[in-house]
Formats: structure tokens, C-alpha cells, sequence
């Protein structure tokens, strides 16, 4: 069975939210002056246990789901991550689990999590230099553990991509480093556009490097790049191969909106289920999952939620438009 909204996109891909708290900063994601020491992060109680996390999964599951994504806030912030993945594992034997991570604790946690059956990671990283990166991160350390930590996955099988968000101004020097740091050793980087997701960043379009951009500087130094035709056509990259032989991603949600094959459906850590990253609100499944609802019960939920889904927010951003009451992306898990 599967399920498709009023533009006719399936739901294939779950991104579940774990915890909306992360031990970096980033000035794009999580600005320390609306994430200080004062910021309500959601109670424990609040929070989607393993268990209810496993019975989502199973409804959506049954509605042809193909891919599962771990994110946060900063996923590995909580404890007992290869639990979880086990039991998603077993819920779901055929999906792509993957996680999305700053890479901080990932050394400790890699070999776990392959052994639980995570397929891959996906790395944040903004700079290899220690002062860039620091600034990107508001943090006072380089990019050492996130380094280690991607060494750690390799060295346990997991397959690995790196994400590099862009700020004009800010990080455009280390995209070529990344490029050549990671690009002989087949590790596809991707740069994404800086997006005006929810309330509290800084964005303007002025901080944003357009993925042309992007484009014209490798090509600059590496001559004519390879368009490498997209294997699933709701991916959000689209990615180019350099005379070397070097694949990388750009991620362009502000200049070229990927909204027509949007099959991804989010989870926040406590129990809401968004259409889109832009959304103001979310359906709540709580009160659902800790009323007994069977799972067929779930399931008819969420045939409801995503069938009457016409979200595009990408296509119809304005320069000027409204943030406030946008959810924030350390919630809804990116
Ligand atoms: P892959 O399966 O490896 O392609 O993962 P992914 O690119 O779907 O996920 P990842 O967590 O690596 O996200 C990469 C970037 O794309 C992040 O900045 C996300 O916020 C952004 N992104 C992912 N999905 C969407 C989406 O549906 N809409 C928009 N606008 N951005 C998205
Ligand atoms: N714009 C673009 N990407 C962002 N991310 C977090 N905030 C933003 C933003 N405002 C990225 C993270 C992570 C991914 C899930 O989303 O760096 O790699
Ligand atoms: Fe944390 Fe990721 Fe947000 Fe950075 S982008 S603050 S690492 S959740
Ligand atoms: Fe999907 Fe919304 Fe992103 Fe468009 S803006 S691609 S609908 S999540």
C-alpha cells in the first residue's frame, strides 16, 4: 500500500527527530542568544520513547517507506541510540537507516551502530580550518572529533557523506579544502544553500551562496565538471564530478526548490508529524500512540495527514516572508 498527497508525492522517507538539544551552536541552526543557557528544551517525559518511535515506523512502514533518517537536534545527545536502531532494524529489514550527526560523539558510537544495522552517516562539517569551523559552530575547538568521528565509521563499514552548509562570507574558503580533503577518498561532500528555516537565524538572501556559485569556484580550479544523472529522483542533491574523479553535492533548496518530489514526512522528538520543513504546526500523534491506538489505528492517521499534504514552501519562498511561529529545524530534525 502506499500513499500519495494532493501534488501526488508517495511518502518514502521518515525523518525522525531524537532530541532537540545538539552540544554545538551553529549560528545557522541554533544562534546562542535563542539557544542559551534559558532555552526550554523539551522535558524527557515529553519525548517519543524507543517503543512509540518502533510503532511509527511500523505504520508507515506498511505504506511502502524506504528510508529513515535519524537526526536531531544532535542525535547521539541520547543515550541508547543503537537500541533504537536495532528495533528499527527489525521493524523494517529492507530501509536505509541512516543518521545525520555533527560527528562529536560518533567515535564512541560508530562501531555500535553499524552492528545494530545503520547502513550510513552523514557528517556536518562546515570547515577543516579550526577557526572557521569554531566560528560556524560557535563552539572553542577545531574540527578534530568530527574528523575521528568520521574515521571511526569508515573503519566500522558504515558508508559516508559529508554536509557543508554554505555562509556567504563565512565558510567559502573551505569549500575547495573539504572538496579535495574528502573527494580522492570517495566521500561525496555536499554543499547546501543557507535556508531560512525557522524563527531565530539571521538569514538573508545576502548570506546565501548560490549553488552556482558553488559550481563556478571548483570548476575554476578543477576545469569542467561531470553532471551525474540522480538515481532517486526525490533526492535533494544533485551531484558533479570533477576531472579527478571527485563526486560532489550541491544541495540548492533556495535557487532551485526540490519541492515536486518531496516524499519526506518528520517526527519531532515529541510525537508531531510534519509535511514540510517550513511548516508552522505539526499533527500530533501522541495522544494516539499512548491511547492504546492500534497500529492500524497509527496508520490511518497518517494516510489522513498525508493525503490532504500540498505542501511547497521552497517554490513559494519570498525574500520577505513571514518566520514567526516556524518551527525550529533542531526540533523537526532537519
Ligand atoms: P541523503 O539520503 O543522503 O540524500 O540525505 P538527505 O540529503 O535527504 O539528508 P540530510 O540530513 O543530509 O540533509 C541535507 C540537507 O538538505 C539539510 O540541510 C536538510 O535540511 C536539507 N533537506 C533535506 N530534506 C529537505 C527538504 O525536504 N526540504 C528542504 N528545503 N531541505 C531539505
Ligand atoms: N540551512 C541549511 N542547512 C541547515 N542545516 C541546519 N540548519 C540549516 C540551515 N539554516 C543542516 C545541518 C545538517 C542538516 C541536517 O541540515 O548542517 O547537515
Ligand atoms: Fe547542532 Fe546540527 Fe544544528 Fe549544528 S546544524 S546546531 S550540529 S543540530
Ligand atoms: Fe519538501 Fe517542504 Fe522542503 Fe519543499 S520545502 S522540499 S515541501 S520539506
Amino acid at each position: 500500500m502506499s500513499v500519495h498527497d494532493l501534488r501526488g508525492r508517495a511518502l518514502s522517507d521518515l525523518r525522525i527527530s531524537v532530541t532537540d538539544r545538539c552540544n554545538l551552536r551553529c549560528t545557522y541552526c541554533m544562534p546562542r542568544d535563542s539557544f542559551g543557557p534559558d532555552h526550554a528544551f523539551l522535558p524527557r517525559s515529553g519525548l517519543l520513547t524507543f517503543e512509540e518511535i518502533r510503532d511509527v515506523v511500523a505504520a508507515v512502514g506498511g505504506l511502502g517507506l524506504k528510508k529513515i533518517r535519524l537526526t536531531g537536534g544532535e542525535p547521539l545527545v541520547r543515550r541508547d541510540l543503537d537500541r533504537l536502531t536495532r528495533m528499527l532494524r527489525v521493524a523494517l529489514p529492507e530501509a536505509d537507516i541512516a543518521l545525520t550527526t555533527n560527528g562529536i560523539l560518533l567515535a564512541t558510537y560508530a562501531m555500535t551502530l553499524a552492528e545494530a544495522g545503520l547502513n550510513r552517516v552523514t557528517v556536518s562539517l562546515d570547515a577543516l580550518d579550526a577557526e572557521v569551523y569554531a566560528a560556524m559552530a560557535d563552539v572553542d575547538h577545531g574540527p578534530e572529533a568530527a574528523l575521528e568521528g568520521i574515521e571511526a565509521a569508515l573503519d566500522a563499514g558504515l558508508r559516508v557523506k559529508v554536509n557543508c552548509v554554505v555562509r556567504a562570507g563565512v565558510n567559502e574558503r573551505e569549500l575547495l579544502p573539504l572538496l579535495r580533503n574528502f573527494g580522492p577518498r570517495g566521500i561525496t561532500v555536499r554543499f547546501i544553500e543557507y535556508m531560512d528555516v525557522g524563527a531565530t537565524n539571521d538569514w538573508s538572501m545576502t548570506s546565501v551562496l548560490p549553488g552556482s556559485d558553488v559550481r563556478a569556484l571548483v570548476e575554476e580550479a578543477h576545469g569542467p565538471l561531470e553532471a551525474i544523472a540522480p538515481l532517486i529522483s526525490s533526492d535533494v542533491a544533485r551531484t558533479w564530478r570533477t576531472k579527478e574523479g571527485w563526486v560532489f553535492g550541491c544541495i540548492d533548496s533556495v535557487t532551485a526548490p526540490f519541492c515536486g518530489d518531496c516524499s519526506r514526512a518528520r517526527l519531532s522528538a515529541d510525537g508531531s508529524l510534519y509535511t514540510c520543513l517550513f511548516s508552522n504546526q505539526g499533527h500530533p500523534l501522541l495522544p494516539l500512540l499512548r491511547g492504546g491506538a492500534s497500529s492500524d489505528e497509527v496508520r490511518q492517521a497518517l494516510v489522513s495527514i498525508w493525503s490532504g499534504r500540498k505542501d511547497a514552501y521552497s517554490e513559494q519562498r519570498s525574500a520577505t516572508g513571514e518566520r514567526s511561529g516556524r518551527v525550529e529545524m533542531s526540533y523537526i530534525g532537519g
